[in-house]
């Protein structure tokens, strides 16, 4: 249990129907809508730990620069609201998603830590996470840049850190390939376990950042159980160590999502991504448009959204949001996700987190099925509103943005499209009055990535039909959303596909 999030009241009302017929302006059923306006007065207890270290650390880096916030007259006309942005993550750190920011500033953490780091910014004498230990070296540059000391990005994070590690982690497309990415530059190994559905050129982007890949012939869910298996094998436990095992050199689990007892490489990662939000931040204010009133956010396991939590609903007034305490509310913050892998949207009705069954969809990096558990208290307190796209949606989304001068794959993309299906068609009032939007409202849309980093949206045909339509099985939930537990998962042996949710949040 997390204790800074004190409980909040929940929507546990209807149970869960099956996702309308697919279709670009269908209505929305309620399996594919949320909304607890409430959520947009609440403020966290207490302010997030370290983003400003973190987006320090990122200014830093040789290849760093903020992604555009791109003003989009023409969809503010469409929503009517006042002004609409897009934050385009398109190119990020040298790659087509904005992943770099989380996977970056984690490995920098892990690798300072087994250096020998003693105090810094965000205080880090602790082992790298619960049971694992960390190897004792000479001290290294807890904040130091990626490659300051050395020019390329990565020679030089951590002077005299310990035996090289292999970083272990799964994938739907585009952390692994930043973790490769960020290994490789740090003179680091990965392994990469790539879940079913990811496209062939995000897989082979993985292999040529030299990580190794295994293909997991299943959902993400069932990827990460064999990243956290293959540490665990290697005599590495879930967070870090320095066994020898299977593995050339000593593993690390570096996974963006939390599961009890493995939450604090992922709180990194969260830590990460405020980079984004700080940049946006600066960005209206140039624009002259404040705080912005709504904020879209793709939603896989959630751990992004806990970010955009953690900045808009942080307690002091520092973020030049507009929120804190004092400040009144801050913007409405929406989750979208694939119809195929709603996972935050059922754990929200339900008011607990559940695992989802999870089919196919274009929206490769969305494709979850169990919300992390480091975020779900931030999600469950402090999202305003949830909403599940269809697959044509997305795809009308990629191509209308592509038209507008923005590159986006099916994930980036599936903020607009979720912002359509929210403010638009039949009950479009009242989703509109929950969200608190009026006709002045500033919108910013994430884009969180670009065409290449998945290339399933260069699949879609000029009518919006996916190349690979979601599965049946789509919206089914399952209980015991912890994907690390072979035992009960419902990819595992044993598993109990269709049960009730009733997991207590641990
Ligand atoms: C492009 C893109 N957008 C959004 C997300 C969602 O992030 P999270 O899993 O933290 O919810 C992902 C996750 O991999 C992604 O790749």
């Amino acid at each position: 249990m997390n204790e800074i999030f004190p409980p909040v009241a929940i929507n546990t009302e209807a149970p869960p129907a099956p996702a309308h017929p697919d279709g670009a302006r269908g209505p929305l059923g309620p399996a594919s809508w949320y909304a607890r306006p409430a959520a947009r007065h609440w403020t966290a207890p207490t302010a997030p730990p370290a983003p400003t270290a973190a987006h320090a650390f990122h200014a830093a880096l040789p290849d760093y620069a903020p992604t555009r916030l791109v003003e989009l007259p023409s969809l503010a006309a469409e929503l009517g609201v006042g002004r609409v942005f897009v934050k385009d993550e398109s190119s990020r750190l040298g790659l087509p998603a904005f992943k770099a920011l989380g996977a970056s500033w984690a490995l920098h953490r892990v690798l300072a830590e087994r250096g020998g780091a003693t105090a810094g910014a965000s205080g880090a004498a602790e082992p790298v996470d619960a049971g694992a230990g960390v190897a004792a070296g000479p001290a290294g540059t807890e904040h130091g840049p990626i490659g300051a000391a050395a020019g390329p990005a990565g020679a030089g994070v951590v002077a005299g850190a310990a035996e090289p590690v292999t970083f272990v982690t799964a994938t739907d497309g585009n952390h692994g390939r930043a973790v490769a990415r960020i290994a490789r530059l740090l003179g680091q190994r990965a392994h990469v376990f790539v879940s079913r559905g990811v496209h062939p050129e995000a897989v082979a982007a993985i292999e040529g950042e030299g990580a190794r890949v295994t293909r997991v012939a299943g959902p993400y869910d069932l990827a990460v159980r064999e990243a956290a298996r293959a540490v665990e094998d290697a005599g590495d436990g879930p967070g870090a160590g320095s066994g020898s095992g299977r593995e050339a050199s000593p593993t690390v689990l570096v996974q963006d999502s939390g599961r009890p007892g493995y939450e604090r490489i992922p709180g990194w990662i969260v830590e990460g991504y405020a980079t984004l939000f700080a940049e946006i931040d600066a960005q209206l204010a140039a624009a002259g448009a404040g705080a912005p009133d709504l904020v879209a956010i793709p939603v896989g396991v959630g751990s992004l959204a806990q970010a955009a939590v953690t900045h808009y609903r942080a307690p002091a007034p520092d973020t030049n949001s507009g929120s804190g305490s004092g400040a009144g509310p801050g913007p409405a913050l929406l989750a979208v996700e694939p119809e195929a892998a709603a996972c935050v949207l059922e754990s929200l009705r339900r008011g607990e987190r559940v695992s989802v069954a999870t089919g196919d969809t274009a929206m490769a990096g969305l494709n979850c099925g169990t919300p992390s558990s480091l975020a779900w208290p931030a999600l469950r307190a402090g999202l305003d509103a949830a909403v599940a796209v269809s697959e044509a949606r997305a795809a009308r989304a990629v191509r209308d943005l592509a038209a507008l001068g923005v590159p986006s794959g099916p994930c980036g993309a599936a903020s607009l499209a979720g912002v359509r299906a929210a403010l638009t068609g039949d009950g479009a009032a009242d989703r509109r009055a929950a969200l608190g939007l009026g006709p002045t409202a500033t919108l910013v849309l994430l884009s969180t990535e670009g065409p290449a980093a998945n290339p399933h949206g260069q699949d879609t045909s000029a009518h919006g039909e996916s190349a690979e339509p979601h599965g049946s099985d789509a919206n089914a939930y399952s209980q015991t959303p912890d994907p690390y537990e072979p035992d009960t998962h419902p990819y595992g042996p044993g598993s109990t596909p269709h049960g009730p949710a009733t997991h207590p949040e641990a």
